[in-house]
């Protein structure tokens, strides 16, 4: 997981300038989102059919495959293995590229391979919906403006530095079109996110721009090498007495046999896996573990009305399942590194039949990048969940990052530390 600056705003407000020269000075990766949407617009364009046109546009993205690459440190765009970076540069291919990037379906269609980039490295992400919805926990997040003259002025400089003949009023009327294209669309319209910084650069130099901007990643770079922030009483007290009000009804109900007491983490900033078998697994947990926990939860659970409220409540955050939710897992470091547990199914859904079953490869993953340990817990019962039955919580002895051997992180050693993690619970099932 990268240190990650989302840079949005308005189209010209001279983002991409403010992001190369900050991945420059600070190493990061710089990702010109926009020159997705461009080679999306570029290849419709080709293809003669309307930019516009959700009908005729979404039948085309099967046969896009848009990749990044670096050279010498700056981005090139491959459209089906063509480098495209320079054609998509023009006014025609930015209207184009803002007509496809209202539609839903391009939008998604570019989604991962945004968030796999900023999983993978620091980055300097400049866009419209960083901030919103492709980076919600980006590190810093900047919202970038300025006045639509003064952005025509700048875009107009540019172009003709690059030789092109363009004329300042086209440029200026652009400028608006595309800012209301790009504000009023329904899906991730441009928008700053709450928890942005603003900063209006009409009458701001690059320099000074870039100079604001890496006060904010310098702060935030000091802050990560803090690994383990106190967390507010208030959140404290307000875990330990919602974990005291759930645990009685369950506590009547079910006869729960807690084993591995010694293992029972005794600290925050460490990961407790168990096995899935009831919907109440995590409060069983709970139960014995005092320590504040944040949990990952499939999203559906946030749509029922009181528990969503309460898994949020107890930090849960919602995980998309069968896919790489690669915000879910920025999430859940993001947590661990701020002092709470991340309570973890890496299973991802209940299994029936006390069956054991696969772990997805999120839990190896968080283990690696956080470098914390992993609680192995067991949970088990005989027989139909009834009133009184008896419930076995065995913890184990914690697993250690380095023992899940993750060195490339590759999709096999995710997979082998994945099935050491429930091998060992499978154990304390038995
Ligand atoms: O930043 P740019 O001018 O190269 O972007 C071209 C168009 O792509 C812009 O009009 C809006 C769209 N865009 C978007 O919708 N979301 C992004 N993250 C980046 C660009």
């Amino acid at each position: 997981m990268g240190l990650n600056v989302a840079l949005d705003g308005p189209s010209g407000a001279g983002k991409s300038t403010i992001a190369k020269a900050l991945a420059k000075k600070f190493g990061f990766v710089y990702v010109d989102t926009g020159a997705l949407y461009r080679s999306i617009g570029l290849y419709v364009k080709r293809r003669g059919a309307d930019t516009k046109s959700p009908e005729e546009v979404v039948p085309l993205l099967p046969d896009i495959r848009v990749e990044l690459k670096y050279v010498d440190g700056s981005q090139r765009v491959i459209l089906n293995g063509e480098d495209v970076s320079d054609v998509i540069r023009t006014p025609e291919i930015s209207m184009a590229a803002s007509d496809v990037s209202a539609i839903p379906a391009v939008r998604e269609h570019l989604l991962d391979l945004q968030r796999e980039i900023a999983d993978t490295n620091d980055t300097v992400m400049d866009g419209r919906d960083i901030g919103t919805v492709i980076l919600p926990n980006a590190d810093v997040k900047i919202f970038m403006t300025a006045s639509a003259e003064e952005r025509a002025k700048r875009r107009y400089e540019e172009l003709l530095a690059k030789g092109q003949d363009v004329s300042y009023d086209a440029i200026l009327s652009d400028i608006n079109q595309r800012d209301y294209n790009d504000t009023h669309r329904e899906t991730a319209p441009l928008m700053k996110a709450d928890d942005a910084i603003e900063l209006d650069t009409t009458s701001m130099s690059i320099d000074e721009v870039v100079e604001k901007i890496s006060e904010y990643i310098v702060a935030e770079e000091k802050e990560e090498e803090i690994p383990f922030r106190t967390i507010p009483a208030f959140r404290r007290y307000l875990y330990a007495v919602l974990r005291f009000v759930v645990s009685i009804p369950f506590k009547l109900i079910f006869n729960i046999k807690y084993e591995g007491n010694e293992n029972v983490p005794q600290t925050g900033s460490v990961i407790i896996a168990g096995n899935h078998i009831t919907w109440f697994d995590p409060i069983l947990i709970a139960i014995k573990v005092k320590y504040i926990s944040s949990y990952m939860a499939k999203a559906e659970l946030f749509d029922i009305p009181v528990l969503g409220l309460g898994i949020k409540l107890v930090h849960g955050f919602p995980t998309r399942r069968n896919s790489a939710d690669a915000s879910a897992l920025g999430r859940a470091i993001k947590y661990i590194r701020n002092g709470y547990n991340l309570t973890i199914f890496p299973e991802g859904t209940r299994m029936k039949g006390g069956k054991i079953g696969r772990a997805k490869s999120g839990v190896a993953y968080i283990a690696s990048k956080s470098g914390v340990p992993v609680y192995p817990v067991g949970i088990s019962y005989k027989g139909h969940l009834c009133f009184r039955r008896t419930i076995r919580v065995r913890f184990g002895k914690p697993i250690m990052p380095e023992e899940l051997n993750l060195r490339s992180m590759s999709k096999t050693e995710l997979k082998a530390a994945g099935e050491k993690i429930m091998s060992t619970i499978a154990e304390l099932v038995k």
